[in-house]
């Protein structure tokens, strides 16, 4: 079964039937027509250009890509998000994301939204300025987020790639983990007086964030702050505010998030508050105007040229047709050291499916593998098996034409890595030209200089890291992911399949710490390591 069954999918699995050998060093090579084919692929939107042409693509291919999308119905899913449909119906919710960053007055809850940022960037300033003092009198030197999964991945990424627009006197981290050893290892480098730690849950029941603001909470009363100043030490971020004023966080310090925002899609609105800390209002402001900028491409520049859609839809070609299982994102660039970690749960979170929308279950593959390191210690680590592996993994190298450091003799080398990286992957070694290089001594080691090359990526290219690029950048795979899902007819804005370890999770909890536990309860491996865990901590079996 093709997704609906679409008949531009049968044609393009009779395009992949005629092209699937066909090499891009020989498409280069023949490429005498102009423009280029470097040009031919090379499209701009929302102030990022994307190269495509090194890609296992030709001009019919796209073609019969954007024909599919269209047959999909992809324009049909995009409007109904930016319109405000009930795009997410397992949960009954609507998906606007694109509405915090939208500028029009018209745009949907346009008027909460602005309020709720004006409170956010009037609080960042007073933070930012030192006018907002801990109970002590002392100004806020260091910001802890406390959130999990959107509520973390989004602000941690940007926060740190924004690092050279940050407030020199506020040190900014992130706690997520249950594993003590997050939070404590950030305790040790805390002055709770200098302290403000914003806890970001839009359910605000997540068990890992409460666990770590609960005991963050009782540290600082340990450490002198008393109960009645926690206001000056805490506040949250959430949908659920009734349950932050519960925690014990004041009415006036909670920021309000709304169902109709998908924590993975979160950034833009209140949870993005350690963000605008950072860096201040007007780069969060310019960081949104880069989304709304991406935001518009998405929905007005024609398929054959729109960022987003390309991207889904090359991204498909190679799960769907040549069946790779996962895809890379290489970012050349320190900064933005965490964008691979962000895209997993936009990606695997949002599209790694199997029931469809009309309830029926696949029998495609949905959502890649996404994973990624910044270049180039990916290059002594596992490029290896990208150049010379017999699997295929597609990739998404990101440049920055100019850095955002002083370092600047260092740029030329690491882009020369990144566009050499690409081109090597793309031309590969034949065994004639591997025996020229092995040379007439050693004819035994030419297959292990064998490159098989073919192998395909995109270029995404920055000309700086401002804040305004940064977030055209995430919205390009926001709107990527909504693509694929639409062609997949999936539901990418809920997340169903992270329940059941949860519920498990509470049980498990309760058989380790309980006085007695009862090992039939479980399977015979649960079991087992729950009995080992207790007999560890002295719990007896
Ligand atoms: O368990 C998954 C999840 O619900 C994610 O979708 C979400 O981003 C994360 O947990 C954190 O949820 P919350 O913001 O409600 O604490």
């Amino acid at each position: 079964m093709t997704p609906n069954p679409l008949s531009s999918w049968s044609a393009l699995q009779a395009h992949y039937d005629e092209i699937r050998d066909a090499r891009l060093r020989d498409w280069f090579a023949a490429d005498t027509a102009a423009p280029a084919r470097a040009e031919r692929f090379t499209f701009e939107g929302g102030g990022i250009v994307a190269d495509f042409s090194k890609n296992r693509i030709t001009d019919d291919t796209l073609h019969l890509l954007v024909a599919l999308a269209r047959e999909a119905g992809v324009e049909q899913r995009r409007d109904a998000m930016f319109a405000g449909e009930i795009v997410n119906p397992t949960e009954g919710r609507a998906a606007l994301h694109t509405a915090l960053r939208a500028t029009g007055a018209d745009a949907p809850y346009h008027a909460q939204i602005v309020a709720e940022r004006a409170k956010m960037a009037a609080f960042a300033e007073r933070v930012r300025n030192g006018t907002w003092t801990g109970h002590t009198g002392k100004r806020i030197r260091y910001v802890v987020n406390i959130g999990i999964g959107g509520s973390d991945l989004g602000p941690k990424m940007v926060v740190h790639a924004l690092d050279h627009l940050a407030h020199p006197e506020i040190s900014s981290y992130f706690v997520s983990n249950v594993d003590g050893a997050d939070l404590a290892r950030v305790m040790a480098r805390i002055d709770p007086e200098e302290t403000l730690a914003i806890i970001v849950s839009k359910t605000f029941t997540t068990l890992e964030t409460m666990t770590n603001a609960q005991t963050l909470r009782d540290w600082f009363v340990q450490k002198g702050c008393p109960e009645q100043a926690l206001a000056k030490h805490f506040v949250g971020v959430s949908a659920n505010p009734s349950e932050v004023v519960k925690f014990g966080i004041d009415a006036n310090n909670v920021f309000e998030m709304w169902d109709w925002v998908g924590g993975r899609y979160s950034l833009w609105s209140a949870v993005g508050l350690s963000i605008m800390i950072a860096v201040g209002a007007q780069h969060f402001d310019a960081l949104l105007a880069g989304a709304n900028a991406m935001d518009t491409h998405f929905k007005t520049a024609p398929f054959e040229r729109n960022l987003p859609v390309l991207m889904g839809l090359i991204g498909i070609w190679y799960r769907n047709f040549f069946g790779s299982q996962s895809y890379l994102v290489a970012p050349y660039s320190e900064a933005l050291h965490f964008v691979p970690a962000y895209l997993q749960q936009l990606e695997m979170e949002s599209n790694g499916k199997s029931a469809r929308l009309d309830g029926q279950f696949v029998d495609y593959p949905t959502s890649a593998v996404t994973w990624g390191e910044p270049g180039t210690n990916g290059q002594h680590a596992f490029f290896q098996m990208l150049h010379q592996g017999p699997t295929i993994v597609p990739i998404d190298f990101i440049a920055l034409l100019t850095p955002e450091h002083p370092l600047v003799s260092h740029h030329p080398k690491l882009l020369a890595n990144c566009f050499a990286q690409s081109e090597a992957l793309m031309l590969g070694r034949t065994i004639e030209e591997a025996r020229k290089v092995a040379g007439p001594d050693k004819p035994s080691l030419a297959p292990h200089l064998v490159f098989p090359g073919n192998r395909p990526s995109t270029t995404l290219i920055l000309d700086a890291l401002t804040a305004h690029r940064l977030g055209a950048l995430i919205a390009l795979y926001e709107h990527k992911v909504l693509v694929q899902a639409a062609v997949w007819n999936i539901n990418p804005f809920d997340q169903w399949g992270v329940e059941l370890g949860k519920i498990l999770g509470k049980v498990v909890e309760a058989d380790l710490t309980a006085p007695a536990f009862d090992a039939t309860k479980h399977d015979s491996s649960t079991s087992a390591l729950i009995v080992r865990a207790r007999k560890a901590a002295g719990a007896g079996s």
